[in-house]
């Protein structure tokens, strides 16, 4: 089987979800989420995020971020969040596109923004010259695969609360923090004080699959109309909603994500008994964050192709995946060490 260490999402897609996917495919059923897939998926979630979570199925990650914003954003607001999120930085600018708002970077520190870095735009607030901050967002696990532990999102939230400000939580991984952290979804999202997530198992194994979770009435009032105007209302709806009962019903989830973290633990374990090859942020989730002679890099990308992201370092990045296997991790520590010892 090809593998690589590119991207979770360069796996494919687990085979319950495919199989739960054919069996939807039984002749016709009612569109735009009025099917019995669309309220089992609903209810699943509601299990995981409490009864008065409001779900609203999407078709990718960026779509949901931007719908999830939209809800708390007008155009004359603007989002908080670091310089490295995927809302910054890998979303062609959808959200100041869609919602006409400003996105607005701080430096994170390990991929996280900190309590003092929201307090510091709080005097923008009122003044009419200036974008209003409105929401804060952040992704857990950060972009740079480290995670918030619950305390400091209480803090995050509890600062951005008192200053009028929503907190938005981008989950393309949320399913990696909870199996990292060992603990449920509600409590490391709706108890720790995030009014709208961003809730994505395509990485996870879906074929395609993500979710914006509300759980504040007045947020969740017209994200149906957001949706459709967003253009990320499924006709075929019960086919979205196929993958989440698969992944979610039976723990699938929880079991996918927590071998990608294992898988990428062991990688960074074995990477770091090398000699010039050291980790650059902690390995908390199912990313690895090296740095690696530059020599090496082309070599290593034709046996399991991955990106470099910082070029200057250079570090590179691996993600392990729901379908990584010992073996694959093995035998690329294996060839590092070979590449590397040989220089
Ligand atoms: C942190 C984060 N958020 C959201 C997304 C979802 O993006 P997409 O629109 O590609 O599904 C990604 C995908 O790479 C991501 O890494």
């Amino acid at each position: 089987m090809k593998h690589m260490f590119a991207s979770d999402n360069s796996s494919g897609v687990h085979p319950r979800v495919m199989e739960a996917i054919a069996r939807a495919n039984q002749g016709h059923a009612v569109s735009y989420g009025d099917d019995e897939w669309t309220q089992r998926a609903h209810e699943l979630l509601r299990s995981l995020f409490g009864d008065d979570a409001a779900s609203f199925l999407t078709f990718n990650g960026t779509g949901a971020n931007v719908l999830g914003l939209s809800a708390v954003t007008p155009p004359y607001g603007s989002i908080v969040c670091t310089d490295c999120s995927h809302v910054a930085t890998d979303e062609c600018g959808a959200p100041e596109r869609i919602l006409g708002a400003k996105v607005s970077t701080v430096t994170g520190r390990l991929g996280k923004l900190s309590p003092d870095q929201i307090e510091r735009v709080v005097p923008d607030i009122g003044i009419q010259h200036h974008s209003q901050p409105r929401v804060v967002s952040i992704t857990q696990p950060t972009e740079l695969g480290t995670l918030y532990e619950v305390d400091e999102l209480r803090e995050i939230a509890g600062v951005a609360h008192a200053a009028g400000m929503r907190v938005h939580m981008d989950g393309a991984r949320l399913s990696n923090a909870c199996a990292a952290l060992d603990i449920e979804p509600r409590a490391l999202t709706a108890d720790a004080g995030v009014d709208v997530l961003s809730f994505g198992l395509t990485k996870n194994g879906a074929m395609g699959a993500e979710a914006v979770i509300a759980f504040d009435a007045e947020i969740a009032n017209d994200l149906a109309y957001q949706r459709k105007q967003q253009m990320q209302l499924a006709s075929k709806m019960r086919f979205l909603a196929a993958q989440f009962v698969a992944m979610l019903e039976d723990d699938l989830w929880l079991r996918n994500a927590d071998t990608a973290n294992r898988m990428a633990g062991r990688l960074a374990d074995g990477a770091a008994s090398i000699d010039r090859v050291t980790s650059v942020y902690p390995v908390q989730a199912n990313a690895v964050f090296a740095a690696v002679p530059h020599e090496v890099i082309a070599t290593l990308q034709k046996h399991q192709y991955f990106y470099v992201w910082e070029p200057d370092r250079p570090t590179v990045r691996w993600m392990a995946s729901f379908d990584t296997t010992e073996t694959v991790v093995d035998d690329f520590v294996e060839v590092i060490r070979k590449e590397v010892d040989a220089l």
